[in-house]
């Protein structure tokens, strides 16, 4: 198996301050590697220093053998990346800029009018390829960047929060992109805000937060990691909360969260959640707390990722953006 991506305990810090505190990564050529994190975890940092674009202050990292800051010009040979913000040349058109990148990766002049004619083609802006790119779209832009970032047919795809500001037609049409490059054997390396669209597209996810991975593995293994099943409880009266969350505290397999804006409080069970419900319930009512609801739901991806990366589950609720919550089963109680 041929490694594509290795580090070794990257750091980087900007005028003293950690913006990466050792990753280590390995990515196996063929796959894809999703990058989670929240806003300032590191992902754009990491992603630069993968490209050459950024000296590690430490530790090392290689693509397909070749260290990023020794062999950096070898490393650009084999690499495509299409940074977090869009890097088209604005003024010409997005045929020109497509030709320009062609010829700057060493195409002749046939070869490079007939790549960029095929990549306006394959994203779909061909009518608009004549046009300056600075009349774009968002979505156009970041397509016409995807497919610059393409011309040179790289190994390895670096995507920085590649579907950011698209709709949702776009969007599919981009993750059928990356699934078609996967699948022709080019390795991608694609940073995101979304746990949908890491499980949608990665073979492998690392979660990274603050500069350090805080876990890895597949998203089944990462939603292991949170629990089952959530219980939640509605008390009649919201003064009740706190009382709540001491209550379930000792029956949970994970830490109570409470959310007075939601006014419930919320629990990972262990094992099925079966016993575990009983036995909360139970708890409740020898405690004396009136409940107006109790239900079980599986965690969203994203209360996976909020759980993760230890933000308040609950702040986001109601949100919706992609949740795959669903509720299995809702009880009321009169206790
Ligand atoms: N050029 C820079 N100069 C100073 N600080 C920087 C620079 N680039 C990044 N940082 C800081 O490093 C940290 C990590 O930033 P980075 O852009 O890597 O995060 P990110 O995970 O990509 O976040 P986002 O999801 O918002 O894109 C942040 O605290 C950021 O402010
Ligand atoms: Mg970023």
């Amino acid at each position: 198996m041929t490694t594509a991506i290795r580090t070794e305990d990257l750091v980087k810090s900007f005028a003293g301050t950690p913006a990466v505190r050792g990753v280590s990564l390995e990515v196996p050529a063929g796959s894809v590697l999703g990058v989670l994190g929240p806003n300032g975890a590191g992902k754009t940092t990491t992603v630069r220093m993968l490209s050459t674009l950024l000296r590690p202050d430490g530790g090392r990292a290689e693509i397909l053998g070749h260290d990023v800051v020794r062999e950096a010009r070898a490393v650009r040979s084999l690499i495509g990346l299409t940074g977090q913000y869009a890097a088209v040349d604005q003024d010409i058109s997005g045929w020109e800029n497509l030709y320009l990148v062609g010829r700057l990766t060493g195409l002749g002049r046939r070869g490079a009018r007939a790549r960029a004619d095929e990549m306006l083609e394959r994203f779909r802006l061909t009518e608009a390829g004549g046009r300056a790119a600075g009349g774009y779209s968002g979505g156009m832009r970041r397509r016409l960047d995807i497919a610059v970032s393409l011309v040179g047919s790289p190994r390895v795809l670096f995507l920085d929060e590649p579907t950011t500001g698209l709709d949702p037609r776009s969007r599919n049409e981009l993750w059928d992109e990356v699934r078609a490059l996967a699948a022709a054997g080019t390795t991608v390396l694609l940073t995101t805000q979304y746990m949908e669209e890491a499980e949608a597209l990665a073979d492998s996810l690392v979660v990274i937060d603050r500069g350090r991975v805080i876990a890895s593995g597949g998203t089944a293994e990462l939603r292991a990691r949170v629990g089952g099943q959530v219980l939640r409880v509605v008390p009649e009266d919201p003064g009740q909360l706190p009382e709540v969350r001491r209550v379930l505290a000792g029956c949970g397999a994970g830490e109570a969260q409470l959310d007075e804006a939601a006014g419930h409080v919320q629990v990972p069970l262990s094992g099925e959640g079966g016993g575990a419900l009983t036995a909360a319930v139970r708890a409740l009512g020898a405690a004396g707390i009136p409940v107006a609801g109790v239900n079980t739901h599986v965690p969203s991806l994203d209360e996976v990722f909020l759980t993760l990366t230890g933000a308040d589950a609950g702040a986001d609720a109601g949100a919706g953006a992609g949740s795959g919550a669903h509720d299995d089963e809702t009880t009321r109680s009169a206790a």
